[in-house]
């Protein structure tokens, strides 16, 4: 059925399709290229090679001028070829004879050898391709962390900064047939101007951590499309367009399954907008039954396709509302870290269904918080399908240079690109702009205008940040307060709580602990956790120490206790599912370089605080 009849000319408006937000937003430079990961193309993951370069000779001379020919990993030269036939000539490096490494993966596990380092690592990828007549292609790359420098056939394609955000570059007309050399240039090295900075509690898994794709569309093709159910019961798109028949084209929208089909007009700046009433047979996305749409949209031979689901995030007072209804977000958190003794921050769509599945099937959640940074499209998109909420986040994190405008205009751009990979991602809720940040002026001017991007980037979804509180020991019992000034630009309040491990309390201390909380919003703990050493146990009528388990279910326990006295709370994600790397955690026996605040160890052991919080949560699956 044609819906064109349906849609009432005052609701086709046109609109620019990125906000027309209030101040400029920092959008990325290069092409949005909306669920790629849809778009198959050819996959460059696999066999690449490296070299390590912990002087950065590739990049800068010794007495500091340009690199020298002998240096230079990302030249276009057979260095085999030309060593034979020059005696003269002089190589340092040969990236067609360097050591081997399956990609996409971190360094520090591909080569245990380069478990702590940290630097600079060229990777070289050779393929072959047969670029089609007229067409237009793109590399593009899930993620590189921390800022990498692109080479395609010794011509320098860009650089990007930031190790969780997907970037590409159109590389039309620079293909050949045969033997292409793809070199970037991986430096994971961060200073005091980065996002997130070199102090983290995780480790820095350096290295081309997602899939590389070269992705070939049409002269004009879709860059952009984002779909959704609006609170006022329409579905809502925008599209842009890019190529040289963008302006004024003609656009087909299709819903597969609600008999939507629509045929659109493009403004000259090959943009539209527009929204029609949500069919009566529409399947709301949600946890239980994540319903997700095949849609469609075709200009000319370009066909772009993604699965979306239609659902409404609201709040109302102290609730959270999923599709109009109260939801208590039953969730935990993450880090992007596949289960195993030896992770590569290689999150592949089964790695990620499997972490996933312990969440919804095993812990009875609804909720996942995917800290402190973008995860893969695979999680996100796990997510969707399994229906699990989701707790998006940047790595705005602790002791960012607030002052630095430059850190600024990078923490939008990497907000800007979280939110234009993953808008149409149903099981996304809520968007973060940060963690325990401290308080100042700089740093509250800093978030609120990451707050206001993400509002005019995306109007309908809930805005939080994890933040910190103010003990209060005045009274007869101990207070948290919440006066941070950021609160207030925030749909949901988020705080991150450690009552019973950091500081004084014991276990038993925390349940009478109060909360002074800003009312009449949602609160969250985003985060709560004790450290337990998998199978580390005091032993029966033994007080149990920090790092047994019996000392982490008695933490959670008691901290469950205290917040069922909390009226506001509206769900929470305990830190963490799974043990994870950090560098700061170095007790021997129990951390050895690991976050011990999981749930499960990292070959997903069950440590005994998993069924404390499973049971809680199974109590609460109707509320
Ligand atoms: C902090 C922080 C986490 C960290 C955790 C911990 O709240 O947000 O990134 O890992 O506490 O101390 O384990």
């Amino acid at each position: 059925m044609r819906m064109l009849g349906m849609i009432a000319a005052a609701m086709l408006h046109l609109a620019l399709l990125h906000g027309g937000a209030a101040q400029a937003q920092v959008l990325p430079d290069g092409p949005v290229l909306a669920a790629a990961d849809m778009r198959g193309g050819q996959d460059l993951s696999g066999e690449w090679t490296y070299s390590i370069d912990p002087y950065r000779d590739g990049m800068a001379g010794f007495h500091g001028g340009a690199a020298g020919t002998g240096h230079r990993r990302y030249d276009d030269v057979d260095v085999e070829a030309a060593r034979r036939a020059d005696p003269l000539a002089l190589y340092e490096y040969d990236m067609d004879r360097a050591p081997r490494a399956t990609l996409p993966s971190s360094w520090l596990t591909h080569a245990p050898e380069m478990r702590h380092y940290q630097g600079l690592v060229w990777y070289q990828r050779r393929f072959d391709v047969a670029p089609g007549e007229g067409e237009r292609q793109f590399l593009r790359f899930g993620a590189v962390n921390y800022a990498a420098e692109v080479w395609l056939n010794g011509q320098f394609l860009g650089r990007h900064e930031g190790g969780f955000t997907p970037f590409a570059f159109e590389v039309t007309g620079l293909l050949r047939a045969e033997g292409n050399r793809l070199v970037l240039g991986v430096d994971s090295i961060r200073d005091d101007a980065d996002v997130p900075p070199p102090v983290t509690d995780w480790e820095t898994y350096g290295g081309i951590t997602r899939p590389v794709s070269l992705i070939e569309v049409p002269q004009t093709y879709v860059d952009d499309a984002w779909l959704r159910l609006t609170n006022d019961g329409t579905i809502a798109f925008d599209i842009a367009l890019d190529g040289p028949q963008s302006a004024g084209a003609t656009v087909d929208l299709a819903i597969r399954g609600l008999g939507v089909e629509l045929r659109l007009r493009a403004d000259d700046a090959g943009r539209l907008a527009g929204e029609i009433a949500a069919p009566a047979n529409l399947q709301l996305w949600q946890p239980g039954k994540p319903q997700l749409y095949d849609v469609s949209v075709r200009i000319g031979d370009d066909i772009w396709r993604d699965r979306v689901g239609f659902r409404t995030i609201a709040t109302r007072g102290s609730q959270v509302l999923l599709n109009g209804q109260p939801v208590f977000l039953r969730g935990i958190s993450l880090h992007e870290e596949e289960l195993g003794d030896s992770p590569a921050r290689n999150m592949t769509p089964q790695a990620a269904r499997a972490l996933l599945a312990i969440v919804k099937d095993d812990l009875n959640g609804n909720f996942v918080r995917l800290a402190h940074y973008p995860h893969g499209d695979a999680m996100v998109r796990a997510a969707d399908e399994l229906g699990l909420l989701v707790w998006s986040e940047i790595p705005v994190y602790w002791r960012i240079a607030w002052e630095d405008t430059d850190v600024l205009a990078h923490a939008r751009t990497m907000l800007a690109e979280n939110i234009l990979r993953d808008r149409n991602r149903a099981s996304i809720v809520i968007w973060s702009v940060g963690n325990e940040t401290p308080v100042s002026e700089a740093r509250n001017a800093f978030m609120a205008q990451l707050v206001a991007d993400t509002r005019s980037l995306d109007p309908q979804r809930l805005v939080s940040a994890a933040l910190l509180t103010e003990r209060d020991d005045s009274g007869e019992r101990p207070m948290m307060r919440l006066v941070d000034p950021l609160a207030e630009h925030l749909d949901v309040l988020a705080v991150n709580t450690y009552n019973g491990w950091y500081g004084p309390d014991r276990p038993a201390d925390v349940p009478r602990i109060g909360w002074d909380v800003p009312l009449g919003r949602p609160l969250v703990f985003s985060e709560l956790g004790a450290g337990a050493q998998p199978g580390l146990f005091a032993g029966e009528g033994v007080e149990p120490i920090k790092f047994t388990e019996e000392y982490q279910a008695a933490y959670y326990r008691n901290t469950l206790e205290m917040a069922e006295g909390i009226p506001t709370l509206a769900g929470l994600s305990p830190w963490i599912l799974k043990d994870f790397r950090s560098p700061r955690r170095q007790l021997p026996d129990v951390q050895d370089g690991w976050n011990r605040k999981g749930l499960i160890g990292p070959l997903g052991e069950r440590k005994l605080a998993f069924a404390v919080l499973a049971d809680w949560y199974a109590e609460r699956r109707g509320d």
